[in-house]
C-alpha cells in the first residue's frame, strides 16, 4: 500500500500531458513534484491548480539532460514535501522531426538525451528509495511511435521504443520488491507538441476520429500508479483511440 505522505515526481508538468498527469495523481491523493525547464510560470499555475483543489504540490527546475541535477532534484522533492519519493512519471520529451536521411547529430541527441536518457537517469536514481521502501511505481510517457511507424520521426521512434525496452526489462529487475514501471502510449493528443499537426488526414487514420486529451492520458498514468495496479507491470498501456489496434 502506498504511505500517506508518498511524493510523486512528474517531469515536464507545468503544461500539456504532465501538468494534466500532476492534477490526476494529486486528486489520488499523491504529493506532487513536478518539474519544468522553461515555464515557472506554468509550473506555479499547475501547483495553484492542485492546491485549490485541496492537494499539495511543488515546482522544481530540472532539466532532464542535465545529469548532475537529477539527484539534486528527487532529493528536493522528498524534503520539500516531507514525504518519500515513491512515484515517478518520465514525461518529458521532445521531438525534432526530419526524415532518417536528414537528421543531423544534434536533432538525434536531443531527442534520445530528453526522450530516453533522461528516463532512465531518474529511473536509477528514484529506484533506490523505492527498493529501499519495497514500494514504488514508475510510468513512463512512451509512444504509439515507435511501436509503430511515422516516416519523418525515426529519431523520435528510437527513444520511445528504446524507452518501452527499458520499461520490461527493469520492471522485471525490481518487480519482486514491490515495484511497478509501466508506460504508456499516447497517439495524438491535443497538446503544444501537436499543435498544427493534427490536420485532417491525421484524424481520419484514427479510428476513435478525433484526437485525445491531456486528461485521458492522465487517467491511465493515474491508475498505473494508483494500488490497484500493484500486479500490472512492464506493460505499455495505448492510449490512441484505436490508432495502433
Ligand atoms: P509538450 O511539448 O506540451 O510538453 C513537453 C514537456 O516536456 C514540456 O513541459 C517541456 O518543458 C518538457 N521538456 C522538454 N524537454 C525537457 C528537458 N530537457 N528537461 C525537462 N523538461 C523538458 O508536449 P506533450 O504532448 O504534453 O508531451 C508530453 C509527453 O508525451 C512527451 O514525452 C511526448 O513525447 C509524449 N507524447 C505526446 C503525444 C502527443 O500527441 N502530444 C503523443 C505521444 C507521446
Amino acid at each position: 500500500m502506498r504511505p500517506d505522505d508518498a511524493v510523486i515526481l512528474v517531469t515536464g508538468g507545468s503544461r500539456g500531458i504532465g501538468a494534466a498527469c500532476a492534477r490526476a495523481l494529486a486528486d489520488d491523493g499523491w504529493a506532487v513534484a513536478l518539474t519544468y525547464r522553461t515555464s515557472p510560470d506554468g509550473a506555479a499555475q499547475t501547483v495553484r491548480d492542485i492546491e485549490a483543489s485541496g492537494g499539495r504540490a511543488t515546482a522544481i527546475e530540472l532539466d532532464v539532460t542535465d545529469a548532475g541535477g537529477i539527484a539534486g532534484a528527487v532529493e528536493a522533492a522528498g524534503t520539500t514535501l516531507g514525504g518519500p519519493v515513491l512515484g515517478l512519471v518520465n514525461n518529458a520529451g521532445v521531438r525534432a522531426d526530419d526524415l532518417a536521411v536528414s537528421i543531423d547529430d544534434d536533432a538525434w541527441d536531443v531527442v534520445l538525451d530528453t526522450n530516453l536518457t533522461g528516463a532512465f537517469r531518474l529511473t536509477r536514481q528514484a529506484l533506490r528509495g523505492m527498493v529501499r521502501a519495497r514500494f514504488g511505481r514508475v510510468v513512463n510517457v512512451a509512444s504509439v511511435v515507435g511501436p509503430r511507424a511515422n516516416a519523418g520521426q525515426a529519431n523520435y521512434a528510437a527513444a520511445k521504443s528504446g524507452l518501452i525496452g527499458f520499461t520490461r526489462t527493469a520492471a522485471t529487475e525490481v518487480a519482486r520488491r514491490g515495484v511497478t514501471i509501466n508506460a504508456v502510449a499516447p497517439g495524438f493528443i491535443n497538446t503544444d507538441m501537436t499543435a498544427g499537426i493534427l490536420q485532417n488526414g491525421a484524424i481520419d487514420a484514427i479510428p476513435a476520429r478525433r484526437a485525445g486529451e491531456p486528461e485521458e492520458v492522465a487517467a491511465c498514468v493515474r491508475f498505473l500508479a494508483s494500488d490497484g495496479a500493484g500486479y500490472v507491470t512492464g506493460t505499455t498501456l495505448f492510449v490512441d483511440g484505436g490508432l495502433s489496434a
